[in-house]
């Protein structure tokens, strides 16, 4: 997905705006460019098609020098990936502009700014921008009023950074819809769509609001809210310093994120656990000040959320009605907020993100919270300060982490583990015994230990995956809790290593799939030791006589023998409730290894978005 970077400051800019975007390359992307003015007075550009390193190659032949500057990765939306869609895009020679997200009435408006003799040379919507601003600008002769004009003219969602050569101090930032953070150094301040553009200058950072638009030069930051109201009081936009750890960014000794984030799951389960547990309880309060009244009142649970995060949800719908005997409905954002919607009495909005910026969970909340009838809404999210979660009554942050790897693994587990609390919060609230919450509580407290030895099967999965990278389609299989983890370990298998990859409950296969088995087709099964066992154990038969090849993770203590064509993949021993947590890790790593035997772009796969903030 897009991603901006945008500096003003009195040393050159390039390197900070290059290394921004290195930073930002994880969300995806197709082109990149950069603008700088320089000292001269003049607005220069590079952009290039492919990767940063090629523009950083291009910027090598010719640098661009200045204090202030815009600079972005592009993800086609409107246009081909080309070089002349790449931003910035400019409107003659005096101002460029960056831009994230979508102008929806671009085309009105390009009717109009064409009719008033404004030439296009790209097929973006963004253009339509830069010229709204240069005509805006011709009539006030100031780039903040040029930007509060445009950008009320403007239908959509988008984050915008601006600069204009007759104003060579300034660069102006807006936000709609589209997140945009501003970074705070010494004499010096900085534009970015993404913090962790900006880690290598600063950690000081202010949220920007929906509507905000902020106009910064090295020495000062001026925001304004709605666009229009100055804001004096430094309460209102706080400078809030980033806690992350800073070398979140660099793979370290592993050959691909991916990997290093599978490795560090069990460190980050720990941290997602810790402060939320006193001794065999769950502390309530960890989802925020308000979270004990409102969930005593809750009767249901309605979870949205998109992709590897809705696979998630789908597990908390078994463990809520199970362990805290209320109903639980999960359904993917894009379509929750798209449909008429009965909301029952008493139901508690969830949503799970790791991100907290995709566009249709985003959505999905506001619809939610438009309707009026729900008891609240809360936020199960990995960035503080997202949209997601300064938008919600109540949050829980996973502490996985940058995620940067596209194919989602740490942000996933960690989302599972407050999941879990959530269940038992709910549980609790509904007088549920305080043994049983215990016991759960202690199995909490021993994942870590089990995600190490699980994640010590990595060299046998290894080999494990040779039997894939051949193959143009796989199944994968569970029951229960574990059809999630099976949809969860089809989704990584296709994302990263573009094999086809479908997953049914097990108990399906016969009424369709089964069709689909051959020796061609490696079907993978997941088979913790449940109360679902011995059906699954049926259901694998059922593949073996038609003589498709399995590949069966499974509880070291039940009884499966391996033979001709079946593989049989030893998992430590761990509690029924938390074992989807724990068989989601061999399944990341045969996805992960079966990438690598292929050659495919790990950590960047193609056509995806880490964060997809467009709908
Ligand atoms: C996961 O591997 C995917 N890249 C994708 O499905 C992702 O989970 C989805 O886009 C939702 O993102 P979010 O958790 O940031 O909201």
């Amino acid at each position: 997905m897009c991603g901006i970077v945008g500096a003003v400051a009195s040393r050159n800019v390039q390197n900070i705006l290059l290394e921004g975007l290195h930073r930002l390359e994880y969300r995806g992307y197709d082109s990149a460019g950069m603008a700088v003015l320089s000292e001269e007075g003049r607005l220069n550009r590079v952009r290039a098609l492919g990767k940063v390193g090629a523009l950083e190659a291009r910027l090598g032949d010719s640098p661009l020098k200045g204090r202030v500057g815009i600079a972005h990765t592009r993800w086609a939306t409107h246009g081909a990936p080309t070089e002349a869609n790449a931003h910035p895009h400019q409107s003659g020679d005096s101002l460029a502009v960056v831009h994230n997200g979508i102008i929806e009435n671009y085309e009105t408006l390009k009717r109009e700014l064409q009719g008033q003799g404004y030439v296009f040379t790209s097929e973006t919507d963004t253009e339509v921008v830069a010229h709204l601003l240069a005509r805006e600008y011709t009539l006030s002769q100031d780039l903040l009023t040029a930007v509060q004009k445009s950008v009320a003219l403007l239908d959509g969602a988008f984050a915008l950074g601006v600069i204009h050569r007759a104003q060579p101090d300034v660069l102006i930032g807006a936000r709609q819809g589209s997140p945009l953070v501003i970074g705070v150094g010494i004499d010096e301040h900085f534009l970015a769509s993404d913090q962790l553009a900006l880690l290598q200058v600063t950690d000081r950072f202010i949220y920007l609001k929906e509507g905000d638009l902020v106009r910064m030069t090295a020495e000062q930051v001026e925001i304004f809210e709605q666009g229009e109201r100055l804001i004096t009081s430094t309460n209102e936009r706080p400078i809030q310093i980033f806690e992350h750890a800073q070398d979140a960014a660099s793979k370290g000794d592993y050959r691909h994120f991916m990997l290093k984030e599978i490795h560090e799951q069990s460190r980050v389960l720990a941290a997602t656990l810790e402060g939320r547990l006193n001794g065999d309880r769950v502390l309530v309060r960890s989802f925020g000040s308000e979270a004990e009244t409102l969930f005593s009142q809750v009767k249901q649970v309605q979870i949205v959320a998109c992709g590897t995060s809705y696979h998630a949800g789908m597990v908390a719908r078994y463990w809520i009605e199970r362990l805290a005997g209320i109903p639980a409905a999960v359904e993917v954002a894009s379509e929750f907020r798209y449909r008429p919607v009965v909301v029952a009495d008493g139901t508690l909005f969830v949503t799970l993100s790791q991100s907290g910026e995709t566009a249709d969970t985003l959505s999905a909340l506001r619809y939610a919270q438009s309707l009026g009838g729900f008891l609240g809404s809360l936020a199960i999210c990995n960035v503080p300060g997202s949209s997601l979660v300064r938008e919600s009554d109540l949050s829980l942050m996973t502490m996985a982490g940058p995620e940067i790897g596209v194919a989602s693994t740490k942000a996933f587990t960690t989302q599972l583990v407050g999941l879990m609390l959530l269940t038992l919060a709910l549980r609790r609230m509904r007088g549920g015994d305080d043994a049983g919450e215990a016991e759960v509580v202690r199995d909490l407290r021993a994942l870590p230990g089990l995600v190490t030895k699980a994640l010590a099967m990595d060299s046998e999965i290894e080999r494990l995956s040779e039997a894939f990278a051949d193959k143009h389609n796989a199944l994968f299989l569970g029951r229960g809790t574990q059809f999630p983890i099976a949809l969860e370990g089809a989704l990584k298998l296709k994302e990263i290593s573009y094999i086809h990859a479908e997953a049914y409950p097990a108990g399906e296969l016969k009424h369709g799939p089964l069709a689909l088995v051959d020796a061609d087709m490696p079907v993978v099964a997941v088979a913790p030791n449940d109360e679902l066992i011995e059906k699954l154990k049926s259901n694998l038969q059922e593949v073996r006589a038609r003589g498709g090849e399995l590949f069966v993770f499974a509880d070291e203590n039940i009884s499966l023998e391996e033979s001709e064509g079946v593989r049989v993949l030893r998992m430590p021993h761990v509690s029924e409730l938390l074992a989807p947590i724990l068989y989601t890790l061999p399944l990341q790593l045969l996805s992960y290894h079966v990438a690598v035997l292929k050659g495919t772009d790990v950590d960047q796969p193609r056509n995806l978005a880490k964060s997809v903030t467009v709908e």
